[in-house]
């Protein structure tokens, strides 16, 4: 189903014509449609329902926009969350204390107190002294924190170094070797009551290989743990689900997922929650743009647009590809670099890449920026954060303010 589409020429978010949006609100401008987040929310939903699922906790750092997080949260999502700030958006968004799920390897001790105060459903445990130090603070508020201990199982995820966390030597997780003993002496604390295991090896995995091995092992691992006596009854598998950015890329279908997921977890007898992010809104999100100049080069003109890596990172930070093309096309077509305003040459968002032919004035889009978009905007260059606006059928509205250029308090 195509939510972002060319309707007489002109490309349209669900039933918005772009041009509209960029005479209303100006460019750039982050714009999601409703129908896209809705449409993968519920087909995420209904690949698993075969699955015994505890909850679907949204990965909140893709897109924390709290009207995002609303829709999701009708749609039976909970949420994943890595800070004090996460959770107090998927608090105002409406989610359940109860589906929210706290991960992540630096969590402050005020933090674990929101979070506890909250009610949160579960801590995922990244370290054991965070074990310990959050038995303590549960037991002074006459209350026991349900947590779960993430392992690093070990294994390649096959995906942009940066974005990789399974491997032997990360920050994050306890390693697998080491996890029996640690998860013999948590359960021994009163202010947890410790449930299993969560595991997340990387994100933007577009083959299921790495994954499957890591479930397989965690597997075993549950089996360890319960030989010697220990309850387990949950297992969080993390996120890490990829998604096709270029053109010919495939990427596993939310069917292929759970169906190996239903596999692998067939006799592990747990309730399973799952932390995806990018795969509910990475497509849809499009930044849209518009061509400040087309500047002659010495192999191929760059296309400078009035987007930047202030708007859209991960070109600049992955090398990762986002599909460029015009908003009313003009039949031919280009080979040119595209790249932002700022002034360093990190500021780039493609390399000779032959392109839908653009003029200065032109509009223009980068396709698949719904995660880790707006999610991971900046000030540099004293650029106000873009705006953010939400499609739901032929009506749209700011979800997310033009930021200001000046702080006052200086
Ligand atoms: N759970 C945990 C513990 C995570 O660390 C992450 C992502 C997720 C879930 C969600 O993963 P997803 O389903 O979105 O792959 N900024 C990078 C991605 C960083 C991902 C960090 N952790 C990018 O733009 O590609």
């Amino acid at each position: 189903m195509a939510f972002f589409d060319y309707r007489d020429g002109i490309l349209h978010a669900e039933d918005v014509p772009l041009p509209r949006i960029a005479e209303a609100v100006g460019t750039p401008v982050h714009v999601y449609s409703a129908a896209a987040l809705r449409h993968a929310a519920y087909g995420f939903s209904a690949a698993l329902a075969p699955l015994p699922v505890a909850r679907r906790a949204f990965a909140v750092k893709a897109n924390p926009n709290i009207a995002l997080l609303r829709l999701l949260a009708e749609c039976g999502y909970g949420a994943d969350i890595v800070s004090g700030g996460e959770l107090a958006h998927a608090i105002a968004a409406g989610m359940k204390p109860q589906d929210i799920v706290f991960s992540g390897v630096g969590k402050t001790d005020r933090e674990m107190i929101e979070a506890l105060d909250a009610g949160i459903g579960q801590f995922n445990l990244e370290l054991e002294e965070e074990g310990q130090v959050l038995s303590d603070l549960a037991r002074v508020r006459g209350v026991r924190a349900p947590v779960v201990l993430r392992v690093n199982p070990d294994v390649d995820a096959g995906t942009h170094a940066k974005i990789a966390t399974g491997q032997r030597e990360t920050k994050f997780g306890v390693p697998i070797d080491a996890a029996p003993a640690i998860y013999a002496r948590l359960a021994r604390l009163d202010g947890l009551d410790l449930r299993g295991i969560a595991v997340h090896i990387g994100s933007q995995l577009r083959d299921l290989t790495p994954m499957e091995r890591a479930f397989t092992r965690i597997g075993d691992l549950v089996r360890t743990l319960r030989a010697a006596g220990h309850g387990v009854s949950d297992v969080d598998l993390g996120g890490g689900l990829g998604i096709a950015y270029a053109p010919d890329e495939t990427a596993p279908s939310f069917e292929d997922y759970a169906g190996m997921v239903g596999r692998v977890t067939r006799n592990w007898n747990v309730a399973l929650t799952f932390e995806p992010g990018r795969a509910i809104v990475g497509a849809a999100g499009l930044l849209l743009t518009r061509v400040i100049w087309v500047k002659p080069g010495v192999t191929h003109p760059y296309v400078i647009v009035d987007a930047a890596m202030n708007d859209l990172m991960r070109p600049a930070l992955y090398d990762a590809f986002h599909r460029f093309a015009a908003v009313a096309p003009r039949g031919g077509r280009m080979q040119a670099h595209i790249a932002g305003p700022i002034c360093e040459t990190g500021d780039s968002f493609a390399r000779g890449r032959e392109i839908d032919a653009v003029r200065r004035g032109d509009l223009a889009v980068f396709h698949t920026t719904g995660a880790y978009g707006a999610a991971m905007a900046s000030t540099y260059n004293c650029r106000a954060v873009s705006p953010q606006l939400l499609v739901d059928g032929d009506e749209y509205r700011i979800v997310g303010e033009r930021g200001t250029v000046i702080d006052r308090a200086a």
